[in-house]
C-alpha cells in the first residue's frame, strides 16, 4: 500500500518567526500561491491573535489561495480559537491548530499549571475548535521533552475530544533521530485511539537534526511533516521542506511505498522566492537549493560527470527546477525565444512584463556574451516586483581607486523629473547610498549587505541583497547587474520603494 506523507508548510508562520524575516501581506500571498504550485497539502498562514497584521494576512490567504488547506495557529484559549476561526472563514478547506506545552519545564515555569489542568485545557480547546472546524490539529509543545506516560495521556484525550491530527513538536531541537523515531513508534503502540488521528512531526534544527528527525519519524509512522522552505524559522530554523521531500524521493529504497504530493520542479523557484522576500540568502553549500548543490569543481568530478552524470550526482538538477548554467539565449535571440524559454523555466509573463523583461534581457546580452537561465530568473523576478518604482536609477558615475577617496554621482528619476547628487564615502557603495539619501531625503539604516555572483565568469551578474531599516520598517530587497555598484544602488532603491509602497506613508517620510 502506498502512503502519501502530507507536507504541512509553516514558512509563513514559524518561518516568519525567524528574526528579521518579516513579510508584507502581499509577499505572504505571493509565497502562499507559490506553495500551492509546489503542491503542499497544508499552508500554516499565521497566528491570527498575535497581531492585526497576522490576522489580516491569514484572512487574505484564506480568501485568495485555493488548492491547499489553510491553517491558523491558536493557543489553547477561546479568544485565540475564535480569531483563527474568523480569519479562516473564507477558506474552502481550513484547519485550526491549537497548542499547549506539556513538558515539565514548560508546565512549571511558563504555564505554572499541573498535569491535570493541562489535560483539561487541551481537551476543552480541541472541543471548542471542533465547533468551528472539522479539521483540528493539536500540538503538545515541547513534546520531545515531555514525560512519555503523560504525553500518551494528553494525546489520547485530545483525540477523544476531536483532534484529527496530533503534532509532535521537537520544539527546541533537542531530539536525536533514533530517539525521535522511537518516540513516534511508542506513541503508535501506546495511545489506544491513535488510529483515529494522523501523527505529524514538527522539528527544529538547533542541533542540525531537524530533517533527520523528521525522516526517522516518517519511518516510524508519522503521516505528516511540518517544514519550511529553505529551513527558515525560529532560532536555527525548522526542518527544510526541500531536503525532506528530496530524501524521500531519492532514497525510495529507504522509504518504500512512501511519497509526497510535491511537484519537485517548483522547489528551486520557491526557494528563490522565499529567499528574495525574506532577505535570507541561501548558503552556497545548502543541500538541494544552494548555488553549489549541483556544481562540480574538481577535475576528477567534472570528468566523471561528463562520462556519466550519476557518478557524482544523486539528483538531476532539473528535478528540482534548477537549470544551472546551460547557455540559453544570446544577444540575437528574439522576444518569442525569450518568452518560450521563460515558460520552460516556469514563468508566464503578461505582455507588459514580457516587454520590460525583453528590454532588460537585451541590455544584459549586450554586456554579457552569454545569458544563462539563472540570469533570466533574476531578470524576471525583478520585472515581477509588485512594487511601483517611485524612485528609479537613471545615472551612476563613480571615481576612486587605492588611496583615492571614492566619489559617486547618482541620478534618480521620480515623476519624470531627474535629480542628481554626488557624495563621497567609506567606499563606493557607501558613497552611492549617501548620494541616494541626499536626493530622496530618506534615511535608511543598512542592517545587512551581501553580494554573490549568479553565474560564473568575469561578466557574471552580481546579485546584491540588502536589509534596510527605514523608520520602524525593516525590509529586504535585492537587485542584480553585471556592475556591482549599480546592483548595490538598485537593491537599495528597491528597498526604499518597497517601504514607500508598504507603509503607504510616502507623505510622512520626507521626500
Ligand atoms: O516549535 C513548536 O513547538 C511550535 C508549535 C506551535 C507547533 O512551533
Ligand atoms: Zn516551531
Amino acid at each position: 500500500m502506498k502512503k502519501k506523507i502530507k507536507i504541512f508548510d509553516t514558512t509563513l508562520r514559524d518561518g516568519e518567526q525567524a528574526p528579521g524575516a518579516s513579510l508584507s501581506d502581499q509577499e505572504k500571498l505571493e509565497v502562499a500561491h507559490q506553495l500551492v504550485r509546489l503542491g503542499v497539502d497544508v499552508i500554516e498562514a499565521g497566528f491570527p491573535i498575535s497581531s492585526p497584521g497576522d490576522f489580516e494576512s491569514v484572512k487574505q490567504i484564506a480568501r485568495k489561495v485555493k488548492g491547499a488547506t489553510i491553517c491558523a495557529l491558536a493557543r489553547s484559549l477561546n479568544k485565540d480559537i475564535e480569531a483563527a476561526d474568523i480569519a479562516l472563514k473564507p477558506a474552502k478547506r481550513k484547519r485550526i491548530h491549537v497548542f499547549l506545552a506539556t513538558s515539565k519545564i514548560h508546565m512549571k515555569y511558563k504555564l505554572r499549571k499541573a498535569e491535570s489542568e493541562i489535560i483539561n485545557i487541551a481537551e476543552n480547546a480541541v472541543k471548542y475548535a471542533r465547533k468551528f472546524s472539522a479539521d483540528v490539529q493539536f500540538s503538545p509543545e515541547d513534546a520531545s521533552r515531555t514525560e512519555k506516560e503523560f504525553l500518551y495521556r494528553v494525546i489520547e484525550r485530545v483525540i477523544k475530544a476531536g483532534a484529527t491530527t496530533v503534532n509532535i513538536p521537537d520544539t527546541v531541537g533537542f531530539a536525536q533521530p533514533d530517539e525521535f523515531g522511537g518516540l513516534i513508534k511508542q506513541i503508535v503502540n501506546n495511545v489506544p485511539n491513535i488510529n483515529k488521528a494522523i501523527i505529524a512531526v514538527h522539528c527544529h534544527n538547533d542541533l542540525g537534526l531537524a530533517v533527520a528527525n523528521s525522516l526517522a519519524a516518517i519511518r516510524n509512522g508519522a503521516g505528516q511533516v511540518e517544514c519550511t522552505v529553505n529551513g527558515i524559522g525560529e532560532r536555527a530554523g525548522n526542518a527544510a521542506l526541500e531536503e525532506i521531500v528530496m530524501s524521500i524521493r531519492t532514497r525510495k529504497d529507504n522509504f518504500k511505498n512512501i511519497s509526497t504530493g510535491i511537484n519537485t520542479r517548483e522547489i528551486y523557484k520557491t526557494s528563490r522566492l522565499v529567499s528574495k522576500l525574506t532577505g535570507f540568502v541561501v548558503a552556497p553549500n545548502k543541500a538541494i537549493v544552494g548555488g553549489n548543490a549541483f556544481r562540480h569543481e574538481s577535475g576528477i568530478h567534472q570528468d566523471g560527470v561528463l562520462k556519466k552524470r550519476q557518478t557524482y550526482e544523486i539528483i538531476s538538477p532539473e528535478d528540482v527546477g534548477f537549470y544551472g548554467e546551460g547557455l540559453v539565449l544570446g544577444k540575437h535571440s528574439g522576444r518569442h525565444a525569450l518568452s518560450q524559454r521563460l515558460e520552460q523555466i516556469g514563468f508566464k509573463l503578461n505582455k507588459t512584463q514580457l516587454q520590460s523583461a525583453f528590454i532588460r534581457f537585451k541590455e544584459l546580452a549586450d554586456k554579457k556574451k552569454e545569458v544563462f537561465e539563472e540570469d533570466l530568473m533574476s531578470i524576471v523576478e525583478e520585472q515581477m516586483q509588485d512594487v511601483p518604482l517611485v524612485w528609479s536609477l537613471v545615472g551612476l558615475d563613480f571615481y576612486g581607486g587605492i588611496g583615492v577617496e571614492p566619489k559617486v554621482a547618482v541620478a534618480l528619476k521620480k515623476n519624470n523629473k531627474t535629480f542628481k547628487k554626488t557624495s563621497t564615502g567609506d567606499g563606493p557603495v557607501d558613497a552611492c547610498y549617501k548620494a541616494i539619501e541626499k536626493i530622496t531625503g530618506i534615511k535608511a539604516k543598512l542592517l545587512d549587505y551581501s553580494i554573490q555572483s549568479i553565474t560564473r565568469g568575469k561578466d557574471a551578474l552580481g546579485e546584491v541583497n540588502v536589509k534596510l531599516k527605514i523608520k520602524q520598517e525593516e525590509i529586504a530587497a535585492r537587485a542584480a547587474s553585471t556592475d556591482i555598484i549599480e546592483a548595490s544602488a538598485k537593491a537599495y532603491l528597491n528597498g526604499i520603494n518597497r517601504v514607500l509602497f508598504k507603509t503607504k506613508k510616502s507623505k510622512s517620510i520626507r521626500l
